[in-house]
């Protein structure tokens, strides 16, 4: 049966337009349109054919460093609070994500994530590429989405990071961000990812919640209440008097998880986990960009976004 997978995705695949990426992983394959690297599109075909998703489960869904790590160190908190506290919690010695499992690398073959006695699972699929199951069980979808301009540079940072440490040449900025402008960027274009679940969101606001990074950032208690009560573990008023979703905050802040053992020192594969924490900060793009630079993002936002009601 794999032998079969393996060959009818090679037939798929080789049958798709391909284009340069940024240097990490293989060439870029257009499916169902957006770019994905063979090695993620694996996952997400095997994840649309085999994957049974629950009711009870929670998707975490977004672009790639639009706020991951720190989406799933809430959520994995914010679940499992009957059984740790802010100083037994796993996320104080493991990495996020090694307790919140990505779809793509899992190709499927789970129920590995319930297993962990928690469900949920991350996945960066774009929504029309979502496997059916995710959708005819109703389970509940978080997305977060982050203003391009610091998305961009985060996935710069990250790229140019991986690919020093492997004594690779990055790419250059100029020509990165040429690319992200055309949309030939990891599970891009950019615009088209966020607006399919945006309008998803819109429609299904029960089943989707929408979040953005800049907003919780501003206002992070806030929004981890809303996310708590969205994916059905909300905070009684006992809860809310010991202060439990501020010390849940606090223990997934930036400052917090970046300084922990585990997340300054450890690695998984060519990743470093320090690589995933790297300033926390929005508006990082005044560093790196010009004036070019942020009028011509901001013009292809405004046309692509305009009439969605969407701002970012
Ligand atoms: P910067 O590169 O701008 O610092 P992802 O988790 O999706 O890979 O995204 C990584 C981005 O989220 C990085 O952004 C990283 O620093 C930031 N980040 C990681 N942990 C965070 C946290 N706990 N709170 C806020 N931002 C965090």
């Amino acid at each position: 049966e794999k032998q079969e997978f393996e060959k009818s995705f090679n037939e798929m695949i080789s049958a798709l337009p391909k284009r340069k990426s940024w240097g990490i992983l293989e060439d870029y394959f257009q499916y169902q349109g957006f770019w994905l690297h063979p090695t993620f599109l694996k996952g997400v075909v095997s994840a649309q054919q085999k994957l049974q998703a629950q009711s009870t489960d929670i998707m975490l869904c977004n672009l790639p460093k639009t706020g991951t790590t720190w989406l799933k160190s809430l959520i994995f908190a914010i679940v499992t609070r009957a059984s740790f506290d802010h100083s037994t919690s796993p996320l104080l010695s493991k990495l996020p994500h090694e307790l919140v499992p990505f779809m793509e690398l899992y190709h499927a073959d789970f129920p590995t994530y319930r297993e962990l006695g928690v469900p949920v699972l991350a996945t960066h699929v774009p929504y029309p590429s979502l496997p059916k199951s995710i959708l005819d069980s109703g389970c509940k979808i978080v997305y977060i989405c982050r203003n391009p301009k610091d998305s961009f540079v985060s996935l710069y940072h990250f790229n140019t990071a991986i690919l020093t440490s492997q004594n690779l040449q990055p790419l250059d900025l100029d020509e990165a961000f040429d690319m992200f402008c055309e949309g030939v960027s990891i599970y891009g274009p950019y615009w088209d990812h966020v607006l399919g679940y945006w309008k998803a969101s819109l429609a299904h606001p029960d089943r989707i919640l929408f979040l953005h990074y800049e907003e919780m950032k501003d206002d992070t208690v806030l929004y981890a209440k809303k996310l708590a009560e969205f994916i059905g573990y909300p905070f009684s008023s006992e809860e809310h008097r010991q202060e439990v979703p501020e010390k849940i905050v606090k223990m997934c802040s930036f400052e917090n998880l970046s300084n922990l053992e585990v997340n300054r020192s450890e690695k998984r594969g060519v990743i470093q986990n320090k690589m995933y924490f790297r300033k926390g900060k929005v508006g990082d793009w005044k560093n790196y960009f010009t004036s070019e630079m942020a009028e011509r993002l901001d013009g292809i936002t405004q046309q692509k976004l305009s009439g969605s009601g969407l701002s970012i």
